[in-house]
């Protein structure tokens, strides 16, 4: 990274989880890191990132909030004159009993619920942040899609693997559409990793789920991060309109 520019970078859902691993890794390596959460909790991650002498500010808002998304947007580039990296992490997977649920039980308000916050607010954050990084020369879009996006997997409902597939397909129109602008959007699409939402489901499940993967152990948080940090990175801007696979060799299976 440029040392004489600090580059600023938000990430939603960095209250805890995958979020998290990737405010903490970009804060590390030296960005302005807006941490964007619903739940209050962020203001304690924020506050522990700066407390080991990194730079991050939390924001709370929700964001299938239109209105509120806006304001952020604004707010962030009144204060620091610029909105270099968008990571789009933030998403819910709401389970019955730790099971897909069947898609003929799948009710419209359930599926608009998903779609609402795992794709239709990162459309609406892409569309609010890129005019910003476009006025720039320069930006880096990471969208978090899953494997749920890539392939059948047994413990994702239909809503949640819809919004994951479209991440897929909306990050390479975006790329193609901001190529010309020194902007590059891609998709880091997770297998299984440690966080509060693979907490879900019995001991059994989980023990299950983790024989199933080849280097035998779940991802973390961090190993997320340092994806994004690559993705980010000043080096990285031949690689757009992609998608990188992090599972533990899972998706060759
Ligand atoms: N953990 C995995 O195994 C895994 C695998 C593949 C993909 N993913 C994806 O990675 C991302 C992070 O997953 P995670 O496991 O860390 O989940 P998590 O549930 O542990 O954390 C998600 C965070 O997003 C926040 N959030 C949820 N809805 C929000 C909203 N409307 N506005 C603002 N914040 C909101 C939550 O408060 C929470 O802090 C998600 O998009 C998820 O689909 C996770």
């Amino acid at each position: 990274m440029n040392t004489k520019l600090q580059r600023v970078a938000a990430v939603t859902g960095a209250g805890g989880g995958i979020g998290l691993g990737i405010a903490q890794r970009l804060a590390r390596a030296g960005y302005q890191v807006i941490a964007i959460d619903r739940d209050d909790k962020v203001n304690a991650a924020a506050a522990a990132i700066a407390s080991e002498g990194h730079q991050a500010q939390a924001v709370v808002l929700d964001i299938a909030d239109e209105a509120a998304v806006k304001k952020m947007v604004a707010d962030v580039d009144a204060r620091y004159g610029r909105f270099d990296v968008l990571v789009n992490n933030a998403g819910i997977h709401p389970k019955v009993n730790g099971e897909r649920n069947s898609f003929l039980k799948m009710t419209t308000a359930q599926w608009n619920e998903v779609l609402g916050v795992n794709l239709t607010a990162a459309f609406v954050l892409c569309r609010e942040v890129a005019p910003l990084m476009q006025r720039n020369g320069w930006g880096r879009i990471v969208n978090m899609s899953s494997r749920a996006g890539r392939t059948l997997v047994d413990t994702a409902g239909i809503h949640y693997a819809a919004a994951k597939a479209g991440m897929i397909g909306m990050t390479r129109v975006i790329a193609a559409e901001v190529a010309p602008h020194g902007i590059t959007a891609n998709c880091i699409a997770p297998g299984r990793i440690v966080s509060p939402m693979t907490e879900q489901g019995s001991a059994e499940q989980r023990a299950m789920l983790v024989g199933r993967i080849p280097v035998g152990r779940i991802g973390t948080p961090d190993e997320i991060g340092h994806v994004v940090e690559f993705l980010a990175s000043e080096d990285s801007g031949y690689l757009t309109g992609t998608v990188i696979d992090v599972n533990g060799g899972t998706f060759m299976c």
